[in-house]
């Protein structure tokens, strides 16, 4: 009954701000795919002007042969656990509802933000939800996340290793086949329906800006690479292509995220949107070439060093930079990798002067709220041992 209710509240609500949606205002045919507004409504874009000053204080350059230097504010896209999953889960979230499942289940490494914000949005829908969790380096962030997954409500498994952790993934997805009140989300949340979260956010973006304002390069961090390749086919309906570059910084390259996933996952996308537009409009689509095009994508491997969950000095010290100028807190996962690539770019551009003066975009993809005001507000068994409620294997990560 309650769970009926939550239901027809969302759903109507969905339908209330569906319209709202640049891409349903773009492509009205695709209002048919479900969504439901978890956003706050657009993130703020805006200039970087405590952090230019910092930089160009000793450059000695006249302001127009400075590059300028902006960003999107997706940490704020939904408060107080936003970051870029939210937008990815708007779309999900809505699958999940018309599907009638209960449960979701998803995965990630041991401090994964796509699982913060998936048990985050489930609980605000009243769904359970389930989190395949894996290895990666222990940090107090980590700690963290693993007891906020719990004061969520989110049932959590421990894996040790990436190789049984890809078995407990697949063995979900073939149950979750199987069984219609489980819902299998993709890691990261790069569904072809998450990824419409950010053709959408391109379009958002755009509106913003206009031709005028629109930037010549967007720097945007590289996971399981649904925000970069979503962002790609934005620009190819938004009828830009190529007149901005996404950089996408790849912050752990190998099998499972590299540049080739990046344009796969643009093209993927870019079909389903064209299956589900009508014949005549399919035509009215833009072509664009997501497997060659440099310019309208470059894919960077060199800021993943040191491994995934782990970060240089030069990291640490542009985040410091971000933190001490505009106060704006990144994570060393990757964030702060995508920002120490954009801090490289000014330097370069000033090395050498490019002309025109370039405007430089950071997409801020990671939301800093402290998680200790969800862990306290938690009843815990013990309040001196906090994860001793979670599954046993985690303990061994906290002692
Ligand atoms: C803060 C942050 N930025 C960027 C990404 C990468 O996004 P994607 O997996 O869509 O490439 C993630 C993924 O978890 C993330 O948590």
């Amino acid at each position: 009954m309650k769970f009926s209710l939550i239901l027809i509240l969302t759903l109507y609500l969905s339908a209330a701000k569906a319209n709202d949606l640049h891409l349903f205002k773009k492509y009205p045919e695709l209002k048919k795919i479900p969504h439901l507004q978890i956003l706050n409504g657009p993130t703020p874009l805006h200039p970087l002007l405590k952090l230019e000053e910092k930089l160009y204080s000793n450059a000695g350059r006249a302001p127009e042969n400075r590059p300028r230097l902006w960003i999107k504010r997706d940490d704020m896209s939904w408060g107080p656990l936003g970051g870029n999953k939210a937008r990815k889960l708007e779309f999900i979230m809505a699958k999940t509802l018309s599907k009638h499942s209960t449960t979701v289940v998803t995965s990630g490494m041991w401090g994964s933000n796509h699982c913060l914000a998936t048990a985050a949005a489930a609980r605000k829908l009243g769904l359970k939800s389930k989190l395949l969790l894996g290895p990666q380096p222990v940090t107090k962030n980590v700690k963290s996340k693993l007891l906020t997954f719990h004061a969520l409500g989110a049932r959590t498994k421990y894996y040790g290793s990436k190789i049984t952790m890809g078995l407990g993934l697949a063995k979900h997805y073939l149950w979750s086949l199987f069984d219609r009140k489980l819902f299998y989300i993709p890691p990261g949340g790069t569904s072809k329906e998450g990824m419409l979260g950010y053709a959408n956010a391109f379009l958002e973006l755009f509106e913003q800006t206009g031709l005028t304002n629109l930037p010549s390069e967007i720097v945007v961090p590289v996971g399981t690479a649904g925000t970069s390749a979503g962002l790609l086919v934005g620009s190819c309906l938004a009828g830009v292509w190529e007149k901005t570059t996404i950089v996408g910084v790849g912050i752990s390259h190998g099998i499972l995220s590299n540049e080739r996933l990046v344009r796969s996952k643009a093209r993927e996308l870019y079909r389903f949107i064209r299956k589900n537009l009508s014949k005549k409009n399919r035509k009215t689509l833009p072509k664009c070439d997501f497997e060659k095009s440099h310019k309208a994508l470059v894919y960077l491997k060199r800021y993943s060093a040191p491994g995934y969950g782990a970060a240089n000095q030069e990291v640490h010290q542009g985040m410091r930079l971000m933190r001490e100028t505009e106060g704006l807190i990144l994570d060393s996962t990757y964030s702060g990798k995508a920002f120490r690539y954009y801090l490289d770019k000014v330097q370069s551009i000033l090395k050498t002067g490019d002309r025109p003066m370039p405007r430089l975009l950071f997409w801020l993809t990671y939301n800093s709220y402290d998680l200790n005001t969800v862990i306290e507000e938690h009843h815990w068994s013990n309040p001196q041992r906090k994860w001793l409620d979670l599954p046993s294997k985690f303990w061994k990560l906290f002692e």
